[in-house]
């Protein structure tokens, strides 16, 4: 913590207000499956002013890295799943290695510290599309690096999920973890290449999953507080009270079962939802992550890996477009909601001392309106079809069982469901008809704990103003005046 600001001092005045405040090195993953993004350079402050200092993407999208250029932030590009084929071809990994990371390599430019490759291809689910691609563009990737002079700082890594490693049903404990063994040699491969260019292990560990569709499994298992009965590694005599430690310490089994068990390991994602299922909510969340934050603060690390494990939370803000295959939480688990509002006050500093979630500042809503269940109309006999359209092309796992609106009556239901079309509408007139069946209102028809959102005026809306160009002549002008 103190080495970090003070570097900060010396290196921009500026960051320093701003700086020092949450877990040392915290990241987090900033998605943007988003009807309506905010605009990336409010996003930026707000990370900013968190003390957030490391970011993980998904792509390499321009406007967000132009919003990054100029900042110490670092950051991890990544190249998705669908492009993972091309990058089996060398000429064209060169090429996104060039239009994607060397071009921001310049001072003012954007600190790119990792590049991703793929997202979590080996899941199960996946059916093993992407098994023979990752590993060769994986490796292209890094060469790519290597040859364009960037590779000693910058490294490509595979986010995993934690359904490559596991242990024998007969020995279930961290000490006995090994590589899934359908993918071990491939897995052993790419450990090897990781480690000839000293680049991190990177897994997805999510304590959410071990608990969702598995009603036997141990409730405070997956949080941090200890009050959980330990799981006690049969080999070892280790004591465990969390599933985040147990993984983890079964992936660092798993290395050392290959060689490696002195891999570095970045935590690619870690998180908790705060709707769409009964156990999705912002109770839990807070829980989870007060727990998670101050064991990162402490920097106690886990059983097999004491010290500090670099992490990145997932994740940002809510993105009311993901795809809902794997559950209705996955449009939910940022820690600021959908208008970068923090969703609880947690305590960012892990260190107790108060540091609370700042949300975004200044944001753009559309006007005070609302799409409601039209009390006055007669034929309902098409309400169940104009729902499902609403329903298709609008969020609304809110109204799921165990969600936030679950308590909502039939027209209750047909008023959330009318009401988020309209808003990702933009509030356009002809979206709050539905046949006659729904009206505009001015007055808030929120329930409960249920919210009946305003959205946020987008930032394609606002893309003239808030002008990438604009913060990165800005930030070249702060380092000039720094020097
Ligand atoms: C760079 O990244 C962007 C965003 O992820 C992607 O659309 C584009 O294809 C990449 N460029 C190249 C040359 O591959
Ligand atoms: C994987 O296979 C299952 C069952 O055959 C199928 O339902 C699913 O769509 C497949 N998934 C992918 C990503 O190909
Ligand atoms: C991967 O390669 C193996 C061996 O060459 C082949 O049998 C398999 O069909 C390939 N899988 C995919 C998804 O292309
Ligand atoms: C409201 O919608 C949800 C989700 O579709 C459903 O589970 C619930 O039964 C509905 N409530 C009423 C009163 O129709
Ligand atoms: C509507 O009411 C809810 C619940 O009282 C509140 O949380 C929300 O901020 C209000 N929305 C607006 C746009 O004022």
């Amino acid at each position: 913590m103190e080495r970090g600001c003070l570097m900060m001092l010396v290196t921009a005045v500026v960051v320093v207000v701003l700086g020092c405040w949450s877990v040392e090195g915290l990241g987090v993953n900033w998605g943007t499956m988003a009807t309506h993004k905010l605009p990336p350079e409010k996003v930026v402050q707000m990370l900013k002013d968190n003390g957030i200092q490391k970011v993980k993407l998904f792509d390499a999208e321009q406007s967000t890295m132009s919003a990054l250029a100029g900042t110490s932030i670092e950051v991890m590009v990544a190249i998705p799943n669908d492009q993972l084929q091309a990058m089996t071809n060398y000429p064209r990994a060169k090429e996104w290695v060039r239009r994607n990371v060397t071009r921001y390599n310049f001072n003012g430019g954007v600190n790119i510290k990792y590049v991703a490759v793929g997202n979590e291809p080996f899941l199960t689910s996946y059916n093993g599309s992407f098994l023979n691609i990752t590993f060769p563009a994986l490796q292209n990737i890094q060469n790519a690096l290597n040859e364009a002079g960037v590779g000693d700082t910058i490294k490509a890594t595979v986010p995993l999920n934690a359904d490559v490693y596991n242990s024998p049903e007969a020995n279930p404990y961290p000490s006995a973890g090994t590589f899934r063994s359908d993918i071990s040699q491939l897995m052993t491969a790419i450990v090897q290449f990781l480690d000839k260019n000293k680049a991190p292990f990177t897994i997805n560990i999510y304590p959410f999953l071990s608990l969702y569709g598995n009603d036997g499994f141990p409730f405070n298992f997956a949080f941090f507080d200890g009050d959980a009965a330990p799981v006690v590694d049969a080999t070892t005599g280790i004591q465990y009270t969390n599933v985040f430690d147990a993984n983890f310490d079964t992936l660092v089994s798993s290395l050392k079962a290959v060689g490696f068990g002195d891999m570095p390991i970045v935590v690619g994602e870690v998180g908790w939802p705060t709707d769409g299922d009964k156990n999705a909510n912002v109770g839990n969340a807070y829980r989870f992550y007060n727990g998670l934050l101050a064991r990162l603060g402490s920097n106690k690390g886990t059983p097999l890996r004491p010290g500090y494990i670099e992490v990145y939370l997932f994740g940002l803000i809510d993105e009311d477009a993901k795809s809902i295959a794997p559950g209705s939480f996955e449009r939910h688990w940022g820690i600021f909601s959908y208008d970068g509002q923090p969703k609880f006050a947690v305590d960012v500093s892990g260190q107790g001392q108060n540091k609370l979630l700042m949300g975004a500042k200044n944001v753009q809503y559309l006007e005070k309106k609302w799409c409601m269940f039209n009390p006055n109309a007669k034929d309902l006999s098409k309400l169940a079809d104009n729902i499902n359209y609403a329903c298709t092309f609008a969020d609304c796992t809110a109204l799921e069982y165990g969600s936030s609106c679950n308590i909502l009556d039939a027209n209750g239901n047909a008023s959330y469901a009318f009401n988020m079309y309209y808003q990702v509408q933009n509030q356009d007139d002809l979206s709050c008809n539905f046949q006659g069946l729904a009206t505009v209102t001015t007055q808030n028809i929120s329930q409960g704990t249920c919210n009946f959102i305003i959205q946020i005026a987008s930032s394609s809306t606002f893309s003239l103003r808030s002008s990438p160009l604009l913060g990165l002549v800005l930030s070249v002008l702060f380092s000039i005046l720094l020097l």
